[in-house]
């Protein structure tokens, strides 16, 4: 089952591909997550998308490319995978389409999360996250039982570097540029199915659930 999970910053990707992977055994491979690891390690990877991701911009598609590519040659990923934030960009999804032409595979379903633009703000600026496990709330939409600490371990909740309002607004912008295009591209394959990310988190799920299982 190879599945890409496509939405503009906060429509809720990373919330349902931590429930995708619960119920699926495939790896969830997240470019945004994978960045935000190099940078927390120091490595020349995180050295180089640091600047960009600060900004709210793209990191260039060589490295995001590259990144994806060894990801995916991985042995877990060979009976499946879910990609969460990749491809972003036309060229990044031609680029896919080779590294599954190169492992005998293809793409099964590219499900966009539609949420409107005015909704996403609200759910970025009121993110936060576990600084141990990693689980996402939100302040008003998906609270933990106490203020500032995860229900599962206790965890303190961080906000992300990049969800202060300036830099979402400009990858808001940034996003919405690339996602037309892209959309007219998984149409064109034949793969692409939307579905409505503004109901419930579970609501979502139910409908990305019914999509999983008709392949
Ligand atoms: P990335 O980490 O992928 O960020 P993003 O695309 O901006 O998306 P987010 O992770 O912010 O949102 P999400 O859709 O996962 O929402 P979530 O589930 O957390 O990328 C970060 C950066 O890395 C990019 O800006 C770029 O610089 C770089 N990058 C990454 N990939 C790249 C690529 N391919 N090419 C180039 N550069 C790349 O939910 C958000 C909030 O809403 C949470 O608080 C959650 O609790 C809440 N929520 C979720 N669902 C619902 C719901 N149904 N109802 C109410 N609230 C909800
Ligand atoms: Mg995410």
């Amino acid at each position: 089952m190879n599945i890409i999970l496509m939405g503009l910053p906060g429509a809720g990707k990373g919330t349902q591909a931590s429930k995708i992977i619960k119920k699926y055994p495939i790896p969830h491979i997240s470019t945004g997550d994978m960045f935000r690891l190099a940078i927390k390690n120091g490595t020349e990877l995180g050295k180089k998308a640091k600047s960009f991701m600060d900004a709210g911009e793209l990191v260039p598609d060589e490295v995001t490319i590259g990144i994806v590519k060894e990801r995916l040659a991985q042995s877990d990923a060979k009976e499946g995978f879910l990609l969460d934030g990749f491809p972003r960009t036309v060229e990044q999804a031609e680029a896919l389409n080779g590294i599954m032409e190169e492992l005998g595979t293809k793409i099964d379903r590219t499900i966009f999360v539609e949420v409107t633009e005015e909704e996403l703000m609200n759910r970025l600026t009121g993110r936060r996250i576990c600084e141990i496990c990693g689980t996402t709330y939100h302040l008003v939409f998906n609270p933990p039982k106490q203020e500032g600490v995860c229900d599962l371990d206790g965890g303190k909740l961080y906000q992300r570097e990049d969800d202060n309002p300036e830099t979402v607004a400009n990858r808001l912008e940034v996003n919405i540029n690339q996602t037309t295009p892209m959309l007219d591209f998984y149409e064109n394959q034949g793969v692409l199915v939307k579905v409505d990310g503004s109901q419930d988190i579970d609501e979502v799920f139910d409908d990305v659930d019914e999509i999983l299982q008709s392949i």
